[in-house]
C-alpha cells in the first residue's frame, strides 16, 4: 500500500524485517479492538495524546502525506495523486482541507494492509489443511500462466479461474457497522437514528439460515450453480453494500488472486512440524479488522 498509495516503498522484504508501520498499525487496531463500539474514545485519546501508538501512527502517515505532497511531479499514478489533485483544484470536492488529506492518507494504510493479510493467512491455513485444492488450482493456473504476458499472470486471466475466486470468497472476513440517521426497524423493533447497528458478518457468514454446512471450508459453494451450499447469496457481504461499501474491492481481489496464483504455481505447502492449526483458529482477534493468529507452514518449491 506504500507503493500504490504514496509511491513509497517500506522495503520490509528487502530488509528482512517488518517496517515499524506494520507494528504501529497492529497495535493501534489492538487498542481499537479493546474499545468495542466506543471507537470515538480513540479520537479523544488521540487528541489528548493518551495513546502513544495512535499518535505515532498519525505522525507517520502525516509525514508520508507531507513528503508525497512535496514531490515536484504529482503524476505518479498513485492514490495520493487523486487526493492532491482534488485538494489543489479551485473547486475541490472532497479534500477541502489538509486534515482530510491526512485522515484519508492514513485510511489507505489502515483499510488495505491487515484486511488482505488476514485473508492470506487464513487461506494459507485452509489450503495446508486441504492440499487437494492446491493441486486442483495448480492445474488451472498452468493454463493461465503467460497467456497474456509472457512468464506472468494477469488479473484478467486469473479472474476467469472460478476456483481461485471461490477459495478467496470462502475465506473472506469482515465486521461492518452503520449508523442510519433516520433509524431503522429490524423485525418490528425500531432502533433510533445515530445508534450503531452492527451486522455481525462473522455470524451471518456462518448461519445455517443462509448456507448449508457454513462452518465447513467448502469453496465449491461458490462454484455450485444449483445453490446447494448458498441458500441466499445476498447474505454474503464481505465488502458491505451501498454507497459506503469498500472502495478497494477490485484491488483486493486482484492482489489476492495474484499472490495466491504465484504462490500455488511455485510452491506446495503443509503445516510445519508441531503446528496443529489451533492458534490461528483460537488466537485470531476481532480488532475492528480481523488480526490473524500465528500459523506456521513449510513451503516446498514445485
Ligand atoms: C479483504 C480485504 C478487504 C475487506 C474485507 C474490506 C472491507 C471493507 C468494508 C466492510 C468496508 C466498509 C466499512 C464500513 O462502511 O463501515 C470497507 C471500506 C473501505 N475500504 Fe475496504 N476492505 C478490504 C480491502 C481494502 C483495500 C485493499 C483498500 C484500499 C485500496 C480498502 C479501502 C477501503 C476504504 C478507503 C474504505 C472506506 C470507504 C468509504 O467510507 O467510502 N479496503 N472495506
Amino acid at each position: 500500500m506504500g507503493k500504490v498509495g504514496y509511491s513509497h516503498e517500506f522495503r520490509s522484504i528487502e530488509a528482512g524485517k517488518e517496517h515499524p508501520m506494520a507494528h504501529l498499525l497492529e497495535s493501534m487496531f489492538g487498542e481499537i479492538g479493546q474499545m468495542g463500539e466506543l471507537t470515538w474514545l480513540l479520537s479523544i485519546a488521540q487528541n489528548l495524546k493518551l495513546s502513544k501508538t495512535a499518535a505515532e501512527f498519525d505522525q507517520l502517515t502525516m509525514l508520508m502525506a507531507d513528503r508525497r505532497a512535496a514531490a515536484e511531479d504529482n503524476n505518479k499514478g498513485d492514490i495520493l495523486q487523486h487526493f492532491l489533485d482534488d485538494m489543489r483544484s479551485e473547486k475541490s470536492i472532497a479534500f477541502t482541507n489538509k486534515n482530510i488529506l491526512y485522515s484519508d492518507a492514513a485510511l489507505v494504510l489502515t483499510g488495505a494492509t491487515d484486511t488482505i493479510g488476514a485473508v492470506l493467512a487464513h487461506l494459507s491455513y485452509q489450503l495446508a489443511n486441504h492440499p487437494h485444492y492446491q493441486d486442483l488450482l495448480h492445474v488451472q493456473l498452468q493454463k493461465a500462466y503467460g497467456k497474456t504476458i509472457p512468464d506472468e499472470f494477469t488479473n484478467q486471466d486469473l479472474s476467469k479461474i472460478h476456483l481461485l475466486d471461490a477459495l478467496i470468497n470462502e475465506t473472506m472476513p469482515t465486521t461492518p457497522d452503520r449508523q442510519p440517521p433516520e433509524g431503522i426497524t429490524v423485525d418490528g423493533v425500531h432502533i433510533p437514528g445515530g445508534v450503531a447497528v452492527r451486522v455481525p458478518a462473522h455470524a451471518l457468514h456462518r448461519s445455517e439460515q443462509f448456507y448449508t454446512e457454513p462452518a465447513q471450508f467448502r469453496p465449491e459453494r461458490w462454484l455450485d450453480d444449483n445453490k446447494v451450499y448458498v441458500k441466499n447469496a445476498e447474505a454474503f457481504i464481505p465488502f458491505l453494500i451501498g454507497p459506503n461499501k469498500c472502495v478497494g474491492k477490485r484491488m483486493t481481489m486482484s492482489v489476492l488472486r495474484l499472490v495466491m496464483a504465484y504462490t500455488v504455481y511455485n510452491y506446495t505447502w503443509e503445516k510445519a512440524p508441531g503446528e496443529d492449526g489451533k492458534r490461528i483458529r483460537t488466537e485470531s482477534k476481532d480488532n475492528l479488522i480481523l488480526m490473524a493468529g500465528p500459523f506456521e507452514a513449510v513451503f516446498l518449491p514445485r
